[in-house]
């Protein structure tokens, strides 16, 4: 069954987005180019709704106490702002303050199958290694579907690690609409073409992650670090073992470095390639 797009009610209103980040730690430069420079650059033709989802940052419990957590979500929430969300243009707010999310997720739970849940490789790679896993984290992404749902949402930017969420929230409105008729707007994962998937400075097959990030201080670069912190980060990253820059087999911690630098830069790839080709990688590392 498909549902009309955008929905009804709205027909000829601008898109609506909606997307949210988890206020577990500080945001880093992944987080700002997979997600927040889109919502950004968008936010004049949009409507725009931007969520601060505390509730997901609880199914790591032991990561995280209730003071730090609330204290966590003002400072994301100013992040935002600081990084250009116009408040006037913007709604921004805490997930755990609107109580309909956690009620849209069980109505949502009841209709979605465990399987489907089971088969998230986020889950997969969260739980990996782990000898206790919460039932939270299995249902992760149905609270992630209630949020998207809720508000008749026709784009979510995200980084590419969310698409596969993305795509749940679909299946699963697509099955409620089978069994109780249609009501919800199928919504459409937007991601960005350079920098979806930025990787760790320091493990480039890795992707930039929070949790690592408060580990290893050359993991990421963090919107908060001061300019000597960020160019250390970027000066250490790992490249590979050749003494001059080549493109045609570039390794991935190239790779990484040259997609960082197009993304901040806006230049085209062909031209920043040209200008540190054959010279070390000192120069590709201080020009990004
Ligand atoms: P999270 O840090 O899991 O709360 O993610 C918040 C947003 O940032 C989501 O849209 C993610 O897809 C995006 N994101 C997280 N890490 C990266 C990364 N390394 N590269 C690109 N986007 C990312
Ligand atoms: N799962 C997302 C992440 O870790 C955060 C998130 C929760 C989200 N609800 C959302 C993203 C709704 C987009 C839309 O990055």
């Amino acid at each position: 069954m498909t549902h009309p797009d955008p929905a009804p009610s709205r027909a000829g209103a601008r898109p609506r987005v909606f997307s949210g980040m988890q206020p577990t730690s500080d945001l880093h430069l992944g987080n700002y180019l997979g997600a927040l420079k889109q919502w950004v650059a968008g936010q004049h033709e949009r409507e725009n709704v931007f969520c601060v989802v505390d509730l997901h940052a609880l199914t790591i419990p032991e990561a995280i106490d209730p003071a730090q957590l609330r204290a966590r979500s003002r400072a994301v929430a100013a992040m935002y702002l600081a990084s250009g969300l116009d408040p006037e243009t913007a709604t921004v707010f805490v997930q755990s303050h609107v109580p309909e999310h956690t009620e849209a997720a069980w109505l949502l739970n009841c209709v979605t199958p465990l399987g489907w849940l089971h088969r998230m490789t986020q889950f997969k790679a969260k739980t990996e290694g782990r000898a206790s896993i919460g039932t939270g984290l299995l249902d992760y992404p149905v609270l992630q579907a209630a949020d998207i749902l809720l508000y008749d949402t026709d784009e979510v930017p995200v980084g590419e690690d969310q698409v596969q969420h993305v795509e749940l929230t679909r299946d699963i409105a697509v099955r409620f609409h089978h069994l109780f008729g249609d009501v919800f707007v199928l919504p459409k994962a937007v991601v960005p073409t350079s920098g979806a998937r930025v990787m760790g400075l320091d493990e480039p097959t890795a992707k930039m992650s929070k949790s690592i990030a408060d580990e290893r201080p050359g993991h990421a670069v963090r919107l908060l670090d001061p300019p000597n912190v960020i160019r250390k980060a970027i000066m250490s990253a790992v490249t590979d073992s050749e003494r001059e820059t080549r493109f045609e087999h570039a390794s991935p911690g190239v790779r990484n470095l040259l997609t960082i630098w197009q993304v901040l830069s806006g230049r085209p790839m062909t031209d920043l390639e040209a200008e540190v080709e054959g010279k070390g990688y000192g120069a590709l590392a201080s020009e990004a």
